[in-house]
């Protein structure tokens, strides 16, 4: 393990154009990240008070969750106005401050856009609603007349990915689309208006010095509701082949050949990461350089900790990623999914025919509040930092979530009546929702909050938290922390080109890879020791010794 202390930045920013291409992006959670007026909500100023932390961290860029005007009733993902800041997150100005701090450590900034849906709070969906049928202003949503003889059966059978009825029905007896919660009303993206005042989105954030975009559910905006409209069973039946009526449709292409256009109008390019649920063979059509440039890859955030499932995923991604002339990316966790140090410590996932986790969101082993079966913290916490460093050494882009450099593991027991997540409220007793991935992260051990904030945290921050505080961990060399800290700088000193080959280590539950210029990485899946190659140890993720390395762990080598 290493002892040496981490060297503070600030970089200069890069004004390579290709800097995203093994970029460290750190995801920032806005309302739960450092709350700095004393409300409970982790607000823009806060962030940027804690831009020095980022900074030493060593993380290339920041990923901000969505910061817009918003009820909040899908944690910011329903937005009432994409060209402002909530007020309760701050303002324009705290925007324009945080990004000029950035960009003074070297670190830039993606933000999340979300065309799919707005807010019902939105100005468009509010005129829609007073303007009635037929109007252009609904035409801007999917209002379609409900089915029966007085119209007050839904459109269609079909299910909202949060649970419950995908049309809710208006006063005037019209009912609109929605893919999520009921605030959240789907964007009708074949209006042209539609198209027009994204673009102007983009420029707005770009003009004011974003660098790139975090496109929400990028596979989901076009859509054909040609009538006869399918009912649920038959549109599961349909091949999602760029042809299905609501996802991933060819299509939608169209739309970010236009925004590439506005991306490459500015120097350098803006850059875009699709969040896109699709077929691995179509992931590279959303990560060309003609479309959004970059795409999510969720492969490893759906694996159990498994050398097999792993050295097929890497692969595999950097196969599809030479097809789209992308960098492929490297997710262990994020806002919607429970923690890699807690799904770790759990019995690996239960799999269908795909080979997919059977219920959605890993959440399935929180149904019983994480106690049954019980979580192996340690465990999980020592595979998380075996993982962290085989995930950092691989060629190509990595997103960390907010507080998996403390080791952080997922909030299990949040009390029924301290949630907020819509999947919680719209499938009852079935999914716990996301929020315990979303608790406020702990600065200090004592003091009001973790040091969060002033005031209690809007959502209830669990006693263990102290041990993973920040300051428990800064200065510790064998802290999760400290590895992180190291391993970013490392990273800058020894990232090479986008190649790797695998080493023949003997043993199926180990996998060993070496970048060019000689920087070999180690991770032993499995519980007993294996002999390392030859090298001087940079890192590892428990201390090494005598050329072995323990069970489940890491190792960074230098041949
Ligand atoms: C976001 C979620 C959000 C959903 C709807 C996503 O995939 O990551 O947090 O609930 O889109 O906007």
């Amino acid at each position: 393990m290493t002892t040496a202390a981490p060297s503070v930045h600030p970089r200069e920013l890069s004004d390579a154009p290709d800097w995203w291409r093994q970029a460290v992006v750190y995801q920032v959670y806005p309302r739960s990240f450092a709350d700095s007026n004393g409300d409970g909500l982790g607000d823009i100023p806060g962030i940027t008070s804690r831009v020095p932390y980022l900074a030493q961290l060593g993380v290339d860029a920041i990923w901000l969750s969505p910061f817009y005007p918003s009820a909040l009733a899908d944690g910011g993902y329903d937005v009432a106005d994409y060209r402002d800041v909530d007020p309760r997150l701050g303002s324009l100005a705290d925007m324009d401050e945080l990004i000029a701090e950035l960009h003074a450590h070297g670190i830039r900034v993606v933000v999340d856009i979300v065309p799919n849906h707005t807010s019902n709070d939105h100005a468009w969906f509010q005129e829609a609603l007073a303007a009635g049928r037929g109007s252009a202003a609904r035409d801007r949503y999917i209002f379609r007349e409900g089915t029966g003889p007085d119209g007050s059966e839904p459109p269609t059978d079909w299910q909202s990915v949060f649970g419950g009825s995908a049309w809710e029905r208006v006063a005037d007896g019209q009912w609109y689309f929605h893919n999520f919660d009921v605030s959240q009303p789907d964007l009708n993206w074949a209006n042209p208006e539609v198209r027009a005042d994204f673009v102007k989105t983009l420029r707005f954030w770009s003009d004011r010095g974003v660098d790139g975009f975090r496109i929400d559910v990028a596979h989901m905006l076009t859509k054909d509701l040609t009538e006869p409209l399918p009912s649920a069973a038959e549109l599961a039946a349909l091949p999602q082949d760029g042809n299905h009526p609501l996802l991933d449709r060819d299509d939608v292409h169209e739309v970010y050949a236009e925004w590439r256009a506005v991306f490459n109008s500015y120097d350098p390019p803006r850059t875009a990461v699709a969040e896109a649920w699709v077929h691995p063979s179509r992931v590279p059509l959303y990560a060309s350089i003609d479309s959004l440039g970059q795409a999510f890859n969720f492969d490893l955030l759906e694996a159990d900790f498994d050398a097999r499932q792993f050295r097929r995923i890497v692969t595999d991604n950097l196969a599809l990623a030479a097809r789209s002339g992308s960098s492929t990316t490297w997710v262990l966790s994020n806002h919607d999914v429970v923690r890699h140090a807690t799904r770790y410590g759990l019995p690996d996932a239960e799999r269908g025919a795909d080979g997919r986790p059977t219920l959605k969101h890993g959440n399935r082993w929180l149904l019983s509040g994480g106690t049954e079966p019980a979580l192996d913290a340690e465990r999980g916490q020592r595979r998380a930092r075996a993982a962290a460093l085989f995930v950092l050494g691989l060629p190509g882009s990595a997103y960390l979530y907010q507080g998996e450099e403390l080791g952080l593991h997922e909030v299990a027991d949040i009390p029924d009546s301290a949630r907020q997540d819509p999947t919680f409220f719209r499938s009852p007793g079935v999914d716990q929702g996301r929020d315990g991935c979303r608790v406020p992260l702990p600065w200090t051990a004592e003091g009001p909050a973790f040091g969060f904030g002033d005031a209690a945290a809007h959502l209830p921050q669990p006693d263990w938290f102290a041990a993973y505080a920040v300051d428990r961990q800064d200065g510790d060399p064998a802290s999760t922390l400290s590895m992180y800290r190291r391993a970013l700088d490392l990273r800058h000193e020894l990232q090479t080109a986008e190649q790797l080959e695998w080493l023949d280590l003997g043993r199926e539950d180990a996998v060993g890879f070496a970048r060019p210029d000689g920087w070999i990485v180690v991770t032993n899946f499995g519980t007993e020791p294996i002999a390392l190659p030859a090298g001087e140890v940079l890192l590892s993720s428990v201390p090494v010794e005598a050329g072995t390395l323990p069970g489940e762990a890491s190792v960074w080598l230098r041949a």
